[in-house]
């Protein structure tokens, strides 16, 4: 070994050891007749002191030769400091050098690397190298690595058994775009990475694997956002012989023994929440349950007092925002221009403010009465003090809208509680979603899903109406992750693809294989994907998977480090047979 210790371990109890330690140079402090230098590692900043009176001088000119990031190795003895630092767990010591030998130099880096760096998120990205060496970052790779070892640890125990599935795979039409891998050997035809390992997981409970897990990356060729990648990592799961409920307990455990294990927290009552309910009194199928604030319908009491607007809406419907009742007109203004934002989208803002002394102050105060704002507050539990604010429109636009609304209101009011954890199971889910530029169902999660028993026989005549046996885990309203009981016997996984449009050649050349398994003693089975970049990002209280993820690519999909995607070769283009269009050929060369 090149040292006997750490840069986070030397206390005071060590000191008169001889060591010897290795790392990078964080700071150099020169004082004439004193050199300090903070040395880190991975493990933290011990403090090295080159005392002129004591130190030859060849040494102490070896350490004016250091710069930033200079890679070196010590060897001292442990002394006491005379000014200690409470602030860093090694702070009551330093090393009195006695050698020092530089074992590689470095060029100044393009930011600093401190927690509070002054690079931006490019710069930072295309070193990422060097970003990796910040606490910040490299305390959430710990993070990661601390939840996978916690999650393999407990699926072993309950009996999971983990299987690699393979990344070049066949390319399907459902869901996100495939990445596509051309293969030169077949020129002409393509493989697909993985969107998931669904069918060779479901295959696998065929196989009488019974439980199994994977720690797996996933390829999706979509719009990226904060939470999304177009690879990230699953904690993929499937079991044989159970229910729904078994299903469910079984990963209420997993992510109930991750907060025990890692954020040393409990992770209360889990609620079960129906897909219609969520979506009646929170506009979502993943609504933060930290804040109440549940949406109010109010169509009986709003519509047939003149006011146009309401009376021509499907759906007029509001929440109550407690002790709001003060707010200026700017505030009120800024909300309402919030909501008018074409990513939003609604036409504008009716409040009514409950005012202490119980009048009603209304922005429709032409239309409706203080009786009629009343009811209003009576429909909505409002009292005084308390602020209602009011969307109308089309009910799933309005919905959406609304849910916006609720939730930038729960960041305003400083309702969403950052220590706080709500998980829930949203259930029955509609199996089928209609898609008006395709004219056809698609499957809401994915056509391997059951429809619920009571809901079989509705699927040809009813096919809206269905529901799926499938359920998503939502913690403080992010989708956390996603799964169902699936059809496992051919015939109504035909009507299913029946249902989705596929005729029957198209249904035998995609997923022939999966029917053909169904026919070989095919065992109920069911399963779930966590998606492990959010869950991490969720741990480390912070919005975006990226800083979850050691190389990630950024919001346009590219890695600036490696600069990829990137063109290839005429000659790699004709060995796999490809021919770009000039168009593009003229842009990329
Ligand atoms: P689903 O598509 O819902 O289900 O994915 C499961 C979970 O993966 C996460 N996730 C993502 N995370 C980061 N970037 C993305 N682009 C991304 N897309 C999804 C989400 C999501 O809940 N095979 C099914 C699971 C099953 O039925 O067992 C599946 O993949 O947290």
């Amino acid at each position: 070994m090149l040292r006997t210790h750490n840069c986070g371990e030397l206390r005071l109890n060590d000191k008169g050891k001889n060591v010897t330690l290795a790392g990078w140079v964080q700071r150099i402090r020169d004082k004439g007749g004193m050199i300090w230098i903070d040395l880190r590692d991975r493990y933290g900043i011990t403090q090295l002191a080159f005392d002129e009176s004591r130190t030859a001088k060849e040494l102490l000119a070896t350490a004016r030769k250091l710069g930033r990031e200079f890679v070196i190795r010590v060897t001292g003895e442990v002394i006491e400091r005379f000014s200690k630092n409470d602030k860093i767990p090694t702070g009551d010591i330093e090393i009195d050098v006695q050698q020092l030998d530089i074992l590689n130099e470095s060029k100044t880096p393009p930011f600093t690397i401190e927690d509070e760096t002054d690079g931006g998120e490019e710069l930072r990205m295309k070193y990422r190298y060097l970003d990796i060496r910040r606490n910040p970052v490299r305390s959430n790779l710990e993070l990661r690595h601390r939840m996978l070892q916690q999650t393999r640890q407990y699926l072993d125990s309950q009996n999971f058994m983990e299987v690699e599935t393979p990344f070049l795979i066949k390319s399907t039409p459902e869901g996100a775009r495939d990445f596509v891998v051309p293969s030169r050997i077949h020129q002409g035809e393509f493989y697909a990475l993985p969107q998931s390992p669904q069918t060779f997981k479901q295959l696998l409970m065929v196989s009488g694997i019974d439980r199994y897990f994977q720690i797996v990356r996933c390829f999706r060729d979509e719009d990226l956002r904060a939470d999304r990648q177009p690879e990230f990592t699953q904690i993929d799961c499937e079991m044989s012989f159970v229910t729904r409920d078994d299903v469910l307990e079984t990963f209420e455990g997993l992510i109930r023994n991750l907060f025990e294990n890692i954020k040393r927290k409990e992770l209360g009552t889990v609620e079960r929440m129906s897909y219609d309910h969520a979506m009646k009194y929170y506009g979502t199928d993943k609504p933060d349950t930290r804040f109440d604030m549940k949406f109010v319908e109010l169509n009986n009491v709003a519509k047939g007092k003149g006011f146009r607007v309401f009376d021509d809406a499907e759906l007029v419907i509001g929440i109550c925002a407690k002790g709001c009742a003060g707010w200026s007109r700017k505030q009120l203004d800024k909300l309402t221009d919030f909501v008018k934002r074409p990513q939003i989208g609604a036409k504008g803002l009716v409040y009514v403010k409950y005012n202490e002394d119980g009048s009603l102050k209304s922005s429709v105060d032409k239309f409706y009465s203080q009786e009629d704002l009343r009811t209003w507050a009576e429909e909505m539990k409002a009292g005084p003090g308390d602020l209602m604010l009011v969307l109308s429109g089309e009910k799933d636009h309005t919905r959406k809208a609304l849910s916006e609304m609720r939730l930038k209101m729960g960041d305003d009011l400083g309702l969403k509680r950052p220590d706080e954890f709500k998980a829930l199971w949203v259930v029955d889910f509609p199996l089928l979603e209609w898609d008006e530029e395709s004219q056809r169902f698609h499957a809401m999660h994915h056509p391997f899903t059951s429809p619920v028993p009571e809901d079989m026989e509705k699927l040809e005549s009813d096919p809206a109406s269905v529901k799926a046996n499938a359920y998503d885990m939502v913690i403080n309203g992010v989708e956390i992750g996603g799964g169902s009981i699936r059809i496992h016997d051919r015939s109504l996984q035909q009507r299913m693809f029946r249902a989705l449009g596929f005729t029957e050649e198209e249904a035998k050349t995609q997923f022939g294989f999966l029917m053909d398994a169904f026919e070989y003693g095919a065992p109920p089975h069911g399963g779930i994907a966590f998606g492990f970049d959010r869950l991490c990002a969720l741990f480390g209280g912070s919005d975006s998977i990226r800083d979850y993820i050691a190389f990630p690519k950024n919001n346009a999909g590219r890695d600036v480090m490696i600069d990829s995607p990137s063109p290839i070769s005429a000659e790699q283009l004709e060995e796999l047979g490809i021919a770009l269009k000039p168009k593009i050929l003229n842009r990329i060369s």
